[in-house]
């Protein structure tokens, strides 16, 4: 007989919404030569609601961006640090002192002495280096709309509500909360409070480990592919992952499924990485029969088992540029760093597996006068776009970072 548990929570009134950065991506695609950054005057005539900036950086060339960048980092020295995602555009990642994944910009903001670091990426990168970093540090996001839509598929809200839930079905209480970088800093302080970790797409697989070690059973928060393909690396069968729909009561499983599972996904994606295909890779490989596919986890369980490779962005990276000359990659990820390793690597025929040229269009919010603006700002003494974390928020959000950072 079917188990029925009593949940009174308001998410079982809740009506299906997608969030903004969602709709955004869908209608986000551009073509080659729409890629290099415009004056943002022109790039905001696509209607686009971006951070408002001051009118004199409207019109500024990327030319002049730079002069106003470079003016600014030679009178704030050491005591600024850039950081810079591989997504990020060509025009503002060649003013970032480093360059990297996730968890690598993460370890950097940990270790920095610089008084201010502008992280050039998009806002859970910057508040986990809020949280990593020092108290006397000033963490700075440009453009501060540059959100993850992945990340605003996972509410608070909603993610206590089904926190709450699971703890009431699962009668034993066997189950620990991971969740990805990606993902705001009250979702990584549930872990922290409830004995729970943080993972990125590079350690995924062992932070897995050492979260069975704790509970035979993990809760993982937002994306339902990276965590997917991370239990089918580990040998876990699908029909022992659950998927959690937080539009629909108990989250659509029956008592019955959610005692079975090992790993409970929420159902969570990435709208860029989600858009590459099985017949991407057919079509790669169909013109180049040698080619070498390596997708992102974030990419869907067909996609993954189709490639040769799937990494963290840093991973791709490595394999791109230790690659024998002459080879052929097909990538599947964000545009604009597939053509920055393109550019990089001329000797290798590397190209991205989707013909349609998509950015990720919050990262892409970063444009070099958001840059310029914040960088004038700190020059004239003056903090824009300074990026906090509640203190307890902070503290719980760390317990779950530094666990990661042990593992
Ligand atoms: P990485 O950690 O691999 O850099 O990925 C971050 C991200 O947002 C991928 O979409
Ligand atoms: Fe978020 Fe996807 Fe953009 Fe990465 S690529 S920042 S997961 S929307």
């Amino acid at each position: 007989m079917k188990q029925i548990v009593d949940l009174t929570s308001r998410r079982n009134f809740k009506k299906t919404t997608l969030p903004l950065t969602e709709i955004e991506h869908v209608a986000f695609c551009k073509t080659e030569d729409e890629l290099p950054a415009q004056p943002l005057i022109d790039e905001l005539k696509v209607n686009i609601k971006w951070q408002e900036i001051p009118v004199e950086y409207l019109r500024l060339t990327v030319k002049e961006l730079d002069s106003r960048i470079d003016r600014a980092r030679l009178s704030l020295g050491d005591r600024l640090m850039i950081l810079g995602h591989h997504y990020q555009r060509d025009e503002v990642i060649k003013h970032a002192d480093v360059r990297g994944d996730s968890y690598l910009l993460s370890k950097t903001a940990a270790n920095s002495k610089a008084d201010y670091i502008v992280f050039c990426g998009v806002h859970f990168m910057a508040e986990t280096a809020r949280v990593l970093g020092s108290e006397n540090q000033t963490i700075i996001l440009p453009n501060i709309t540059a959100g993850c839509s992945m990340a605003d598929m996972a509410p608070i809200d909603d993610v206590l509500d089904a926190w709450d839930d699971l703890t009431k079905i699962l009668k034993d209480q066997s189950i620990i909360p991971v969740t990805y970088m990606n993902s705001a800093a009250e979702i990584k302080a549930l872990c922290g409070r409830n004995g729970g970790i943080v993972c990125t797409s590079s350690n995924a697989q062992n932070v897995f480990k050492w979260a069975f070690t704790k509970s035979k059973r993990i809760l993982f928060l937002p994306d339902q592919h990276l965590g997917r393909n991370t239990g089918l690396k580990m040998g876990i069968p699908e029909e022992n992952m659950v998927l959690w729909n937080p539009f629909k009561r108990m989250g659509g499983n029956s008592v019955e499924e959610y005692n079975k599972a090992k790993v409970i996904l929420w159902r969570g994606h990435c709208s860029v990485h989600t858009r590459f295909t099985v017949g991407h890779i057919e079509m790669a490989r169909h013109r180049f029969p040698d080619v070498k596919v390596i997708v992102h986890p974030e990419c869907t369980k067909e996609v993954v088992a189709a490639s040769d490779i799937n990494g963290s962005t840093e991973v791709i990276r490595k394999k791109i540029e230790q690659a024998p000359s002459g080879t052929s990659w097909a990538i599947g990820t964000e545009i604009s760093f597939v053509n920055r390793l393109a550019k990089e690597n001329p000797s290798k025929n590397v190209f991205c597996l989707d013909p349609v040229v998509c950015p990720c269009s919050t990262m892409y919010r970063i444009h070099p006068a958001y840059l310029a603006w914040v960088l004038d700002a700190l020059i004239a003494g003056v903090v824009v776009n300074e990026i906090k974390v509640e203190p307890e928020i902070a503290e719980y959000s760390r317990i779950a970072l530094e666990a990661m950072l042990t593992v």
